[in-house]
């Protein structure tokens, strides 16, 4: 429990109390419906879906706002309340919501038929453009980013036959068990599994290295001969303000040497900073890269685009009819019900239309809405004092950092930040928890709108003694 609770006799925390009695009651009311969802199916719905940490001081406003619809930059919820959206998707509606070229490819599809087994009939021209998007040789399909980088780790390990794998803290790469590691030391790369569930073996071969740090490519030099792999998140989507070109290049250029493949996990990035991703913004070609989200255009998909040398052990490598060639490649096992499912396929294939015919221009423009949008928001916190900064990389904002750490959690800091969550909800106004994204359907208006949302919503936590 925090002071918040518990030093009543205190007057700023009575105004304090009094404020947050007064600010869940009208949060409580206007969505109601969220609440009693949440309420009525907990006892089934075993589910972790908000945005924000449990927080025992702000428990009544703990329930997921439930949806019903959405388009453009606006979702509504289940009692009618609008919001404009910054979730986007947690990165995947790029164009907004529910677009009407992704719409009617999908109705076409569904015309067609779903049929899974048989070859899907775009998979061909969709791995074609993906190609051609990202200059890797060849690509894969799955069903989700975890998935993607699951396989990448597993066609990094088959064609090295080494085990070990790289990766950085602060980043993210899924729930694949395999990447569920975090640092057992703070001066010590090996691993320890980050919760419960994932046994000690999933994460004995992966070292956690400290992110854009020179010392980390030293211990990649003295764990050359086990590495299968260095994996990265070129921009954290927990870290936006650590956007390192120069550590990446020198990775790249160590990896090379040392003959490690370089696994780049484009999962936010892909397409959404440059047409091709973080390598082409950072002048950086991977080995092989995993890409989502904005692809599926609303559907679930994950890629796994690489180097023929890597790509060839899902299929044995490229071979031709009327000769003597065949698949001589040593294959690994690799498989899924849904991957290359024909909605899927459908969505993909016009957003990379889509995408080709915009050009570059669409990613330029939406870039600087975005860090406007953020020079202003950090110009307004500035101006009143308020300890917060904001940082962007393409369409992706967010606070300059984000910490994981335990110990910071219902922290006062952070009972204040998450109050300010819930002021912009209540405000119209959906955040993904420390930031978001913004999207090509976002306009100058829903910028002024959010800046609106975020001074007013200020205002009243001062009022309330939450900000000095
Ligand atoms: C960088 C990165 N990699 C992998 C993933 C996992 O993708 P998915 O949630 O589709 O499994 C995510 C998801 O947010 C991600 O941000």
């Amino acid at each position: 429990m925090t002071n918040l609770q518990t030093e009543t006799t205190n007057p700023i925390n009575l105004q304090r109390q009094q404020h947050l009695i007064n600010f869940i009651e009208r949060y409580n009311q206007r969505t109601q419906t969220s609440k009693k969802l949440a309420q009525d199916y907990r006892q089934f719905l075993a589910d972790n879906k908000t945005l924000v940490d449990f927080n025992p001081t702000l428990k009544e406003l703990f329930y997921p706002i439930v949806a019903k619809t959405s388009s453009g930059t606006k979702i509504v919820d289940a009692d009618g309340n609008e919001y404009i959206d910054l979730t986007m998707g947690f990165g995947v509606n790029l164009f907004g919501h529910n677009p009407l070229f992704i719409k009617e490819a999908l109705f076409t599809q569904l015309e067609k038929g779903v049929q899974i087994g048989p070859q899907a009939e775009l998979a061909g021209e969709v791995a074609q453009l993906i190609c051609e998007f990202t200059g890797m040789e060849r690509v894969t399909f799955s069903n989700t980013g975890t998935e993607a980088v699951m396989t990448a780790i597993r066609l990094a390990r088959a064609a090295t036959g080494r085990s070990k794998i790289a990766l950085f803290t602060g980043s993210y790469h899924g729930h694949f068990d395999g990447t569920l590691a975090k640092k057992k030391l703070l001066n010590n790369p090996d691993s320890i599994p980050i919760s419960p569930g994932t046994p000690i073996n999933f994460v004995q071969d992966i070292l956690v290295l400290d992110y854009n740090n020179d010392q980390s490519l030293e211990l990649i030099k003295t764990h050359a001969q086990e590495l299968a792999a260095v994996l990265v998140e070129p921009v954290q989507t927990r870290n936006i303000s650590i956007q390192p070109q120069e550590f990446l290049q020198k990775l790249r250029k160590l990896t090379q040497v040392l003959d490690i493949p370089l696994i780049f996990d484009e999962m936010v990035t892909g397409f959404r900073i440059h047409p091709g991703g973080a390598q082409a913004w950072f002048g950086i070609q991977a080995d092989i890269a995993t890409y989502g989200k904005i692809l599926g255009g609303g559907m679930p998909i994950g890629v796994i685009a690489g180097k023929a040398k890597y790509m060839n052990a899902i299929d044995g490598g490229i071979w031709h009819y009327g000769d003597a060639s065949y698949p001589q490649e040593k294959t690994t096992f690799f498989a899924g019900t849904f991957c290359k499912h024909p909605l899927a396929l459908a969505a993909a294939k016009v957003v990379l239309d889509y995408l080709k015919t915009q050009g570059a221009g669409l990613q330029d423009k939406l870039n600087i809405l975005t860090s406007d949008f953020v020079n202003k928001l950090n110009n307004y916190f500035d101006q009143e004092k308020i300890p917060i900064q904001m940082a962007s990389f393409g369409s992706i904002f967010g606070t300059a950092s984000v910490t994981n750490d335990e110990s910071e959690k219902n922290t006062e800091a952070a009972i204040v930040f998450d109050l300010l969550y819930y002021h912009l909800l209540f405000r119209g106004i959906m955040l993904r928890g420390n930031g978001g994204f913004l999207s090509t359907a976002h306009t100058q208006a829903d910028i002024e709108q959010i800046l609106w949302a975020v001074q007013d919503s200020v205002e009243e936590l001062r009022a309330g003694y939450f900000l000095p």
